[in-house]
């Protein structure tokens, strides 16, 4: 992978921007794994606010790699969010697998900066008292400034910046509550290098990213972290598909019953590919997460969590780019504990503003920078 993966290495560095309307700081507070290959590893890359934070160790848990994450933090969140990162990295268990294997950056609108924002040397020399519990523990949505603000939540900002500063080529790009099943980062590298091998690195161009099927599980279920004991439980019925109640197209794709019924990929060890799917119709609105690379399309940064439609555009431009979605077998994704209730989404205002500005601007801009393609769809 080495030599046939055309990838920089890259140096692991803190900077301070303004981007636009916002503040970034990029490797605000550094893993302190040492220098990574960027053929070698494979970066999981995320977006959060502090309330999330307490994802991050049963995360890393099972990841065991990089973690990018990008936090908002606008006004009087930076405070808590600085806070519960040293909590983590202080007073936490594991927090040894945190300081090794996490970057945190901090992003905020420059209307909205902290009254006070340390340096990162000044940061990490604050002392947390661990006989209390994190920030993020028991403090409600509501009482977030963000909340109080009325402040959309800039989740494409975020996804960028966390993708952008990855050190490794190959990403992760999920959403934090996304648990994956252990062991995955070596067995994806295994099944990519035996893959190159196979193809004489011809394929290396190719469009191509590996999809992650996603399950949720019941609140008192343990989860799972083999494929058959996923479908014992989904047998049960103590797992069951992501979402496919609040959005069936979005995450459905092809194949995914027969993905649930397979017996077959169990006999092997390798992690392989079970179905090949594309972005054309009938799967013009599929969201799929997928291992794919620093360098697939980005996301559209003026889109927000309430807007919805989030990672739609991204979507839109691989279809036209004439990406294949290539599920993987016997890895997949599994959501935080808790089976969510058929939700009902009220953000009217947004998803209306949301829908303007995609038919009115958005598609005529990537019509003209990716040009069209049949069948694909926004
Ligand atoms: C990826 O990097 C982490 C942190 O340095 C390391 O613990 C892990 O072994 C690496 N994975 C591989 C497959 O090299
Ligand atoms: C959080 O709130 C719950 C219910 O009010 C309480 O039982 C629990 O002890 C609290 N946890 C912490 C760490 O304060
Ligand atoms: C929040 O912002 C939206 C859009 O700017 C506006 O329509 C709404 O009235 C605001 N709500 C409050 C409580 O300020
Ligand atoms: C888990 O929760 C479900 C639904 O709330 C319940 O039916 C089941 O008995 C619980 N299982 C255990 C082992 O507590
Ligand atoms: C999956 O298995 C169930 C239960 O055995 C069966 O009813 C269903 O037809 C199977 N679906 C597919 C697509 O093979």
């Amino acid at each position: 992978l080495k030599l046939s993966l055309k990838c920089n290495n890259k140096q692991h560095v803190s900077s301070s921007e303004v981007y636009g309307h916002y503040w970034l700081m990029k490797n605000y507070i550094k893993a302190e794994h040492g220098p990574l290959h960027c053929a070698t590893n494979v970066t999981y890359t995320t977006h959060a606010d502090y309330l999330y934070l307490d994802n991050l160790v049963p995360l890393l848990e099972r990841w065991l790699s990089p973690v990018s994450l990008a936090l908002y933090a606008p006004g009087d969140d930076f405070d808590p969010t600085l806070h519960s990162i040293l909590w983590l990295r202080q007073c936490h268990k594991s927090r040894h697998l945190v300081r090794e294997l996490v970057s945190f950056h901090i992003y905020f609108m420059v209307t909205h900066i902290p009254r006070i924002l340390p340096t990162t040397d000044t940061a990490l020399k604050r002392k947390i008292d661990c006989s209390k519990p994190p920030p993020y523990v028991n403090t409600t949505h509501s009482s977030l400034y963000r909340v109080k603000m009325n402040l959309t939540y800039p989740v494409n900002m975020g996804r960028n910046l966390a993708r952008g500063a990855s050190l490794t080529h190959f990403v992760l790009a999920s959403d934090i509550e996304l648990y994956p099943t252990p062991g995955l980062v070596p067995a994806y590298l295994k099944f990519y290098s035996r893959k190159v091998v196979k193809h004489s690195g011809e394929w290396l161009n190719a469009p191509v990213v590996h999809v992650l099927r996603i399950f949720e599980v019941q609140a008192n279920a343990t989860i799972p972290t083999t494929k058959s004991q996923l479908q014992e439980m989904l047998v049960q019925g103590e797992a069951v598909p992501f979402h496919l109640k609040v959005c069936r197209d979005c995450h459905e794709g092809p194949l995914l019953e027969e993905w649930m019924n397979d017996t077959d990929s169990q006999y092997s060890q390798d992690l392989n590919v079970f179905n090949k799917g594309t972005r054309l119709p009938p799967h013009v609105s599929w969201e799929p997460i997928f291992i794919g690379s620093v360098n697939d399309p980005p996301y559209d940064e003026r889109l927000s969590w309430e807007g919805k439609r989030d990672k739609m555009t991204q979507g839109y431009i691989m279809c036209i780019l004439g990406y294949q979605f290539h599920v993987l077998d016997k890895a997949f994704l599994v959501h935080k504990p808790g089976i969510t209730a058929d939700q009902e989404f009220h953000h009217s205002f947004y998803t209306h503003q949301t829908n303007r500005l995609i038919s009115l601007r958005i598609i005529h801009e990537l019509r003209i920078k990716y040009g069209r393609r049949k069948g694909c769809e926004l």
